[in-house]
């Protein structure tokens, strides 16, 4: 087992990709605390992994809020569990909307959610990790952030600079033994396409050159490297997991 006495903050992880992440996690040992806005699904997760025997706990979080997301760090200190890995996870779609049609409200949400949540996230961890000399963070970021996603300009955006914020951080605190790098991923099966087109869901099937879209396992394989000692070397990547959709 990788993570044997690490602890694994995962935001998001009530669904998809964050989802299969912690489940992915607890079964290489760590202990994982899942860091969601849904407290129901957080609670079903946590209770998931439980009785699978592993250790985890559902603390409800909004990783837009600042307060919020201090609040899930004091109660991670108080558990006693430190934290060893953070994975920047939570995130939304939003609607596919024309950039003359976007409102403040909406570019101001799905910033909030990806960009300020990621920053909120790491600057607790790090405060945390930097005494230990040791910490690993991945960022999920996405290959709009990488391409450019048409009507998808805030999500392209907040994903763009999740990269830009990754390649930054890694660079200045991989001196204290920390590793921040990203996953962009291509389309991946979970619920945040459900908002999408039907038009555009078939088309992802076939304009993917492996044929198919991908799943959420196939981006924790990934995670679980990052977060391992087997990337001990590798700081301020973005790798894409695409199925050859985008090189
Ligand atoms: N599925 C894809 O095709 C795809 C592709 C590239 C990148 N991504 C990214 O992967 C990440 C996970 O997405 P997913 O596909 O698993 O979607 P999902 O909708 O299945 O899961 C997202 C989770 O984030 C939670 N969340 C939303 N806002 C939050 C907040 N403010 N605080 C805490 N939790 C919050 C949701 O409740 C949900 O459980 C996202 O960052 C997404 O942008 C997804």
């Amino acid at each position: 087992m990788k993570f044997t006495n690490k602890t694994a903050v995962i935001t998001g992880a009530g669904s998809g990709i964050g989802r299969a992440i912690a489940l992915r996690f607890a079964h290489e040992g760590a202990r994982v605390v899942i860091a969601e806005l849904d407290e129901a699904k957080g609670t079903e997760i946590a209770r998931l992994i439980q009785t699978q025997g592993g250790e985890a706990m559902a603390v409800t979080t909004d990783v837009s809020n600042a307060a919020s997301v201090a609040q899930l760090f004091q109660t991670v200190d108080a558990n006693g569990w430190g934290i060893d890995i953070l994975v920047n996870n939570a995130g939304q779609g939003g609607t596919l909307t024309p950039l003359h049609q976007l409102t403040d409200e909406a570019w101001q949400a799905m910033l909030a959610t990806h960009l300020n949540g990621t920053f909120y996230c790491s600057r607790e961890a790090i405060n945390r990790m930097i005494p230990n000399k040791s910490g690993a963070i991945i960022n999920i970021a996405s290959v709009a952030g990488l391409a450019g996603m048409p009507m998808g300009t805030s999500y392209s955006a907040a994903k763009a600079g999740i990269i830009g914020f990754t390649k930054a951080a890694g660079k200045e605190v991989a001196r204290f033994g920390i590793r921040v790098n990203a996953i962009a991923p291509g389309w991946v099966e979970t619920p945040i396409l459900d908002h999408l087109p039907d038009k555009l869901r078939d088309a992802m099937n076939t304009t993917v050159p492996l044929g198919r879209i991908g799943q959420p396992e196939e981006i924790a394989a990934l995670a679980v490297f990052l977060a391992s000692e087997e990337s001990s070397y590798v700081i301020g990547q973005v790798i894409s997991p695409n199925g050859g959709g985008y090189a």
